[in-house]
């Protein structure tokens, strides 16, 4: 029987106890070193206890945590112009969390039709194994029954379609359709890339029908595909764009970010948040940016993942029993298994690497953006005995 907890039994999770984390490792309280390429499920953009992250926390721990939106706060406007500096977007408002920064999305692209006159506008198109949080809205997008049952009725108006299909989208837009939200590369999904071409045809047909295209670039966004936004890669820019994880290198931080015509409904009292953007966060975000802008900084992310990208390549080659593909950008990976994806996921994880499942019998490997070339063979060299060892078992099994 399992232990009584006196916490919610929402989590299965591994019997692991991390006590503290250096760069790309985490230490357990046994003294055992895990290569974390689990990276917080794709947080810990810097690593673990970077010392720039670290004494701007010390440093505004020093002064004032937290005073609400009641009062100005440097630290957003500081982060607000370097967000929006260096994106599409004019307008930026801070979250805690992904999930928040999609509500902040979907309340965003909502109020922009009611603000034209148009409050029937309100549907949004998502796409088949999407994920954008566990909110009642947040589910309601990401559309997954094993996420929606048993919570009342779905929220209303959103949408779903297959991934990827352009027909079945032109089908769906009605009247009635505010804006269409996606995932340039779906994480939980199983690290399914939208082609640039598709994302472009998404661009087109919202232009086309006044509709707002939203990014949710919750998980790939922050450099993790070795542009700051994945978006940047398609040559076209969206109205709307969620952004968390990476940004708080481990501090709880989002933002929804939106152009000045997309945010044109969003006036005083229409949206808010007690937390959003307090002065720890905003510290940490900013301290980030200061490194991931760093010149120098994303190159290194993009030399990193070829690294990986040869180094899995190669190993898909040597076990093709044991690994069906690679997919993904930059350092946001997946190795879809052929072996049931959990068994591979313990294989690893008997070799002290940490890596996350996802959708469609993939794990994903989410590296720091800081992993080092050595620490990215360290990395290949346990997945290759991880391998090594389901091989040698299929091998028995089938002898
Ligand atoms: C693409 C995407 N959107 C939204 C979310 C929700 O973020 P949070 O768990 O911070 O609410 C996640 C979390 O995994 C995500 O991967």
């Amino acid at each position: 029987m399992a232990e009584a907890t006196p916490l919610y039994d929402t989590y299965a999770r591994a019997p692991l106890r991390f006590e503290r984390g250096e760069g790309v490792w985490l230490i357990a309280e046994d003294g055992t070193r895990y290569l974390d390429f689990a990276a917080g499920v794709a947080v810990n953009s810097l690593g673990h206890a970077h010392p720039h992250l670290v004494s701007a926390l010390k440093n505004q721990a020093d002064k004032v945590w937290h005073l609400s939106n009641l009062y100005e706060v440097p630290g957003q406007e500081t982060l607000g112009a370097r967000m929006t500096e260096a994106t599409f977007a004019d307008k930026v408002f801070f979250t805690n969390s992904g999930a928040e920064a999609l509500e902040c999305a979907i309340k965003t692209a909502r109020r922009y039709h009611f603000a034209k006159g148009h409050p029937e506008k309100f549907h949004i198109i998502t796409f088949e194994g999407a994920f954008h949080g566990r909110t009642l809205a947040t589910i309601a997008a990401g559309g997954q029954a094993k996420y929606l049952e048993g919570f009342g009725p779905k929220a209303p108006g959103f949408y779903q379609v297959p991934f990827a299909d352009i027909a079945a989208l032109k089908e769906a837009i009605t009247e009635e359709t505010a804006a269409i939200l996606i995932e340039p590369i779906q994480g939980e999904g199983g690290i399914r890339v939208a082609s640039k071409e598709f994302l472009q045809e998404l661009r087109a047909l919202c232009d086309e029908y006044g509709l707002l295209l939203i990014f949710d670039e919750v998980q790939c966004g922050i450099g993790r595909t070795g542009k700051l936004f994945a978006y940047e890669a398609t040559g076209i820019a969206p109205d709307i764009m969620a952004v968390a994880k990476g940004i708080g290198g481990g501090f709880p931080l989002g933002a929804c970010l939106a152009t000045q015509e997309a945010a044109a409904g969003m006036v005083a009292g229409t949206h808010g948040s007690t937390y959003g953007g307090n002065p720890l966060a905003m510290a940490v975000g900013n301290a980030v940016l200061d490194v991931v802008l760093e010149e120098g900084f994303l190159e290194h992310v993009r030399d990193i993942a070829l690294v990986f990208r040869q180094g899995l390549a190669s190993l898909k080659d040597r076990f093709p029993d044991v690994i069906e593909e690679v997919r993904g950008e930059g350092l946001m990976l997946g190795i879809k298994a052929k072996v049931p994806s959990a068994d591979l996921l313990k294989a690893i994880r008997a070799e002290r690497l940490l890596a996350v499942p996802a959708g469609e019998n993939v794990i994903r490997l989410l590296p720091p953006l800081i992993t080092s070339a050595a620490e990215a063979r360290e990395g290949l060299a346990r997945i290759e005995r991880a391998a090594e060892q389901l091989t040698s078992v299929k091998q028995k099994a089938s002898a």
